[in-house]
């Protein structure tokens, strides 16, 4: 049996410690002002309720007595009539139209009355909900709450989630549940994307055919049976009303030019080629869009956009824009005639004729569009909003031509991707863990202060090829979301990364008595092979400071009576470690698998050579004089750089091809980057930019070449991450085994 040999005792971060008092509070997302004094509120049955005598008020109160009821049985007394004696035990809530900010609030819980403040609805709501997370999950008889001040407004007006229908289609309860967890956090907004080549899930009442065919597909495994699903205008409705409830705005996505296929396929004659189509039943990017030389394409979506905005009345209405291959445009005599009629350029200029063409009619009726970033290319429409996915590029460029942008790159907004390295559900690919969410910033730093603003604020999006069930949904949702909310509400700078987890605690209880699904975080964010040198200590991390990790080195799945982690372990022999985090309510990760090899340190690795000076590319390494050499087993940064600017690095050493085939080299970094092998470029990543990735393929023999890096770093983040992927090799970082510093 593989084991440990030496383990240090060290003192180690493995518990996430301190529990000062002012921690105890778990709200997320963190108020901007919280402070903490002696004492407590008790509910009780002489508790009064005082709100302001309006029906949405009542709405509002009721949320307090019914969590109350739920928590204690207790019954406690609504009422609009004031006393002059004031109740011994006030719960009271004040409209100050002083407050100018709509969702801020000011909550102040003292030993006798609980005083909510605010402007309007949305501040009271987001006000009880930061009461309800100072209540215990459990049932109590004894419901107290700690005297404290908050002051509390959020960051960003746009605090969006969104949710794709139409890979998977989910029932109307659970988008309410979906609903309900999103203003858990504040969240002020619902992006729905009700529309894909995979299926049309809004009744349009004009066009019938676009749920009778659009909705359903042929299985790919089984042919026979349909899947599908829609929902009627009625229950749009009561998803709206729901939503407005919550103090949430939905934004209904209806998509265009491109990602049309299950419109085509009900209506084909919308299409270049005439069709006939079926709606798609495979993933990826369909080469069908609506023909742009047609107008009576236009026509018809303006009538399913009449219907939307009579069911949605948000101020923005997604139209997509995104994935529109441009090969249907070319081969077809209308979209030619159209380019030629209206001066069109290029195929990117009738994308964005199309685009403003729909603006206007959407203008017209006193709405505006928001677009997937691709809506910047061949010309911005003029009022159009942008969605900034690919990266931050698109969002950056729409906020210098003041347009507002809302950004969601797949970097850290994409809850599709992966959340951790071993035993996950099948995802779309990417790797986007809590910490990366939490660590996300969404002002660009290259913007200056009046660019910055037409930053609306963030979303995450929840794309669903891979996920079916509405347990996974939420599976994927949180915690990253949980992250994100504190992202988009709290002040950049009282983020923290540990007194976030640290509130957590609370909130996979809470969750879990909700009955919502989450990830448990595993101890470690590896998976597969990890090489180690002999001296490395290797670390778990729980969740949270009362959860415990069990592990085995014997291959088999970890329980509570496998061996309980309690120290760091270094290695000095091969060992298949398979550890799991419990949390005290019982609930228990994945696990987490990661293969140890120890690295041969006279071998293996690479040569660096480290160089200081401020470049917009990567400079001519080879005529500076380097700072600093060295040998490093792992293309890691922080092991090199002495400062977070104006520095960088040339990696130089062998790569060790096992299989002959095909392989593709992922290049991400903020600023550039230059891939080579046997001394040719195969990923040019080069210039200065956020994280951005760029990728190369080449084919080789198996056998050792010549590898090599280049990448500088001028100001703002920095990043290096270098993957590959080939014959048996699914898309990783590089492992240090692969490289060996002579040939
Ligand atoms: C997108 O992810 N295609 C917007
Ligand atoms: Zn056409």
């Amino acid at each position: 049996m593989k084991k440990f040999i030496s383990i240090f005792s060290i003192l180690t971060l493995f518990f996430i410690t301190s529990q000062s008092q002012a921690q105890n509070i778990s709200i997320i997302p963190k108020p901007v002002k919280l402070e903490l004094s002696e004492g407590v509120f008790t509910f009780s049955d002489q508790t009064k309720i005082w709100i302001p005598n309006t029906t949405e008020m009542e709405k509002l109160g009721s949320i307090i007595t019914q969590s109350v009821n739920m928590l204690t049985g207790l019954s406690l007394n609504v009422t609009s009539k004031m006393t002059r004696e004031i109740p011994a035990s006030l719960v009271r809530v004040v409209i100050d139209s002083t407050y100018q900010n709509k969702e801020a609030y000011s909550l102040s819980i003292n030993p006798n009355e609980i005083r909510i403040i605010a402007g309007n609805g949305a501040g009271i709501f987001y006000a009880i909900q930061s009461l309800l997370q100072l209540f215990p999950v459990n049932e109590t008889n004894n419901l107290n709450v700690p005297c404290l001040k908050i002051e509390d407004f959020p960051r960003f007006k746009w605090r969006g989630t969104h949710l794709d229908v139409s890979r998977h289609f989910f029932p109307v309860d659970f988008i309410k549940k979906y609903i309900d967890i999103l203003a858990m956090y504040k969240i002020n907004t619902f992006h729905w994307h009700l529309t894909d080549d995979q299926g049309w899930r809004i009744e349009i009442k004009a066009y019938p055919k676009l749920t009778e065919i659009g909705a359903w597909r042929k299985e790919m495994i089984d042919n026979d049976k349909p899947y599908g699903g829609f929902y009627t205008q009625d229950q749009i409705r009561e998803v709206v009303d729901y939503a407005k409830s919550k103090y949430i705005t939905i934004v209904p996505e209806i998509e265009m030019p491109g990602h049309s296929l299950a419109a085509l396929a009900s209506y084909p004659e919308y299409s270049c080629t005439g069709g006939p189509f079926d709606v798609g039943n495979l993933w990826g990017i369909i080469e069908d869009v609506y023909c742009a030389g047609n107008d009576t394409t236009f026509y018809f979506l303006q009538d399913i956009l009449t219907e939307v905005m009579d069911l949605f009345p948000s101020e923005y209405i997604h139209v997509g824009g995104d994935e529109v291959p441009k090969i249907r445009w070319q081969n077809c005599d209308k979209c030619q005639s159209r380019m030629q009629s209206e001066n069109l350029k290029d195929e990117h200029e009738l994308q964005s004729y199309f685009i403003q063409r729909i603006e206007k009619f959407v203008n017209s009726k006193g709405r505006k569009i928001i677009g997937w970033d691709e809506i910047l290319e061949g010309g911005l429409a003029p009022n159009a909003a942008v969605m900034s996915w690919r990266g931050t590029e698109g969002g950056i460029a729409a906020a210098k031509m003041k347009h507002n942008v809302v950004m969601s790159p797949g970097t850290h907004c994409y809850f599709d991707h992966y959340q951790g390295l071993s035993g996950e559900p099948k995802a779309i690919g990417g790797f986007t863990p809590l910490e990366k969410v939490y660590s996300y910033e969404p002002v660009p730093d290259v913007l200056n202060e009046e660019e910055a603003k037409y930053i609306m604020g963030a979303q995450a999006n929840m794309w669903s090829e891979y996920y079916e069930t509405t347990t996974h949904v939420e599976y994927m949702l949180l915690p990253r979301l949980c992250a994100l909310s504190e992202v988009i509400w709290s002040p950049r700078e009282s983020k923290n990364i540990n007194d976030f987890l640290n509130r957590m605690s609370y909130h996979y209880d809470l969750l879990a008595v909700k009955n919502i699904n989450y990830r448990i975080p595993t101890p470690t964010n590896l998976g597969g092979e990890y090489l180690i040198n002999e001296s490395e200590v290797f670390q778990l991390n729980g969740p949270t400071s009362n959860s415990k990790i069990f592990y085995t080195l014997d291959g088999s799945e970890p329980t509570t009576n496998s061996s309980l982690y309690s120290e760091p372990f270094v290695f000095d022999k091969p060992a298949l470690l398979k550890a799991k985090t419990f949390l005290p309510n019982g609930k228990n990760s994945i696990t987490s698998t990661v293969q140890f090899s120890i690295i041969d340190t006279t071998e293996n690795g690479l040569y660096y050579k480290y160089y200081e000076g401020e470049w917009d590319s990567i400079p001519k390494f080879w005529e500076l004089r380097p700072e600093r050499k060295g040998k490093i087993y792992k293309m890691n940064l922080n092991e090199i750089k002495n400062s977070d600017d104006n520095f960088g690095i040339d990696f130089y050493g062998f790569i060790e091809i096992e299989e002959d085939g095909v392989y593709t080299f992922y290049l991400t970094s903020d600023d550039g980057s230059n891939l080579y092998i046997d001394n040719k470029i195969v990923v040019n990543n080069d210039g200065q930019h956020s994280n951005q990735e760029a990728s190369g393929k080449i084919e080789l023999d198996s056998g050792r070449y010549p590898f090599r890096v280049f990448y500088f770093e001028k100001r703002g983040g920095q990043n290096l991450t270098v993957e590959f992927e080939g014959p048996g090799i699914t898309r990783q970082t590089i492992p240090a085994g692969y490289f060996f510093l002579s040939n």
